[in-house]
């Protein structure tokens, strides 16, 4: 296999692959060897990374003959983009964390995964360490979701925390989140909302089966969230959170959990006051929690380590032990269908 990218959770990866060898080699019943790691600075420092195994040139390690899986941790839409689209042409499959692609062009994506047999599988693009994506993919397909709705980014939840258990300056709780490794290469992303943007599409595409981009998402950030309105929803026994809600929007005569898809669908991001009492406002520091709400299942809920470099690494590495045995067995796994072409409602209409 190769590894585009070696950040944060880049080198988490490496790090467990050396350290869980033989079980990851016994679970999926070959070993998982690393054939290259392209990056654009091989003199950084990466501890536990062999440097013989970096290159700069990540094109033609994706098309190597000793390699049958590419893991992408680069993030952003290019050279991510074509460098998958490149491994699943060659035949390989492909494993990704990048929300921010898959949010803007999954369908491109997808497609390629179709016309080519190859897996696409992308756990650790939403939540973290959370199984999320699998479960709506898989355990739920059976079902009909009316809503998913939660706290889908670490950074801003663990802003909003320090700032209200520790009355913390944004600027210092966004400094600390950085150093600890949650927040994105631009915080940007991360406190304007796009990232939380870009989760809810996907969550919506997978609960709702229909196409659904970040441009489609209504987006409030947090970074008009002041000390003042902290202290204020303090005094209403409220805590701010920042919410990213998919949901179907019901047909006038209210129909939309009995097989009926309703109106369309609404998703959206922004700042919340949530009463202390509900289970999301005691979601702490960089956690992530989020409810999906079905038909049959009724309401069921995900809590965990939303961002950081070892929980995004558990799921990359519970991807890539899915899809090396899908690449053993030759048989792909499932393969997103879009097929509800429900329109996606402004923030007026819903
Ligand atoms: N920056 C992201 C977050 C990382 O804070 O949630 C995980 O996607």
């Amino acid at each position: 296999m190769a590894l585009l990218g070696c950040g944060v959770v880049g080198t988490e990866v490496v790090r467990l692959l050396n350290e869980q060898a033989d079980d990851l080699a016994a679970r999926v019943g070959a070993p998982l060897e690393l054939a290259g790691i392209a990056v654009r600075r091989p003199d950084r420092v990466r501890e536990g990374v062999d440097r013989e195994l970096l290159t700069t040139d990540a094109q033609a390690l994706v098309t190597r003959d000793d390699v049958d899986i590419v893991i992408e941790v680069i993030g952003g839409i290019e050279p991510a983009r074509s460098l998958m689209l490149e491994a699943m042409k060659s035949g390989k499959s492909v494993i990704t964390a990048n929300k921010a692609l898959l949010a803007e062009d999954g369908a491109t994506l997808f497609a390629a995964a179709r016309e080519y047999g190859a897996d696409l599988y992308y756990e650790a693009s939403v939540a973290g360490a959370i199984p999320l994506l699998r479960p709506l993919r898989e355990s739920l397909v059976g079902d009909h979701v009316h809503r998913v709705l939660g706290i889908v980014n670490g950074t801003t939840n663990y802003i909003l925390d320090q700032m209200d258990t520790h009355g913390a300056g944004f600027n210092d709780a966004l400094e600390e989140a950085q150093s600890l490794g949650y927040a994105e290469a631009d915080p940007t992303a991360d406190v304007e909302g796009f990232d939380a943007a870009a989760k809810a599409a996907i969550l919506a595409q997978l609960a709702f089966h229909t196409p659904v981009t970040a441009a489609d998402v209504h987006r409030e950030g947090i970074t008009e969230v002041s000390a003042a309105d902290i202290a204020g929803a303090k005094g209403m026994d409220c805590v701010v959170k920042l919410l990213a809600i998919c949901e179907r929007v019901p047909s006038a005569d209210g129909h939309n959990g009995d097989g009926r898809n309703g109106r369309g669908v609404s998703v959206r991001v922004y700042p919340a006051m949530i009463p202390r009492s509900h289970p999301l406002a005691s979601v702490r520091e960089a956690y992530n929690a989020v409810f999906v709400e079905a038909k049959s299942a009724g309401s069921l809920m995900f809590y965990g380590a939303g961002a950081g470099g070892a929980p995004t690494a558990s799921a990359v590495l519970g991807d890539l032990v899915a899809v090396a045995r899908n690449v053993a067995g030759g048989t792909p796994g499932p393969v997103e269908v879009t097929y509800a072409e429900l329109p996606v409602l402004p923030m007026g209409e819903t």
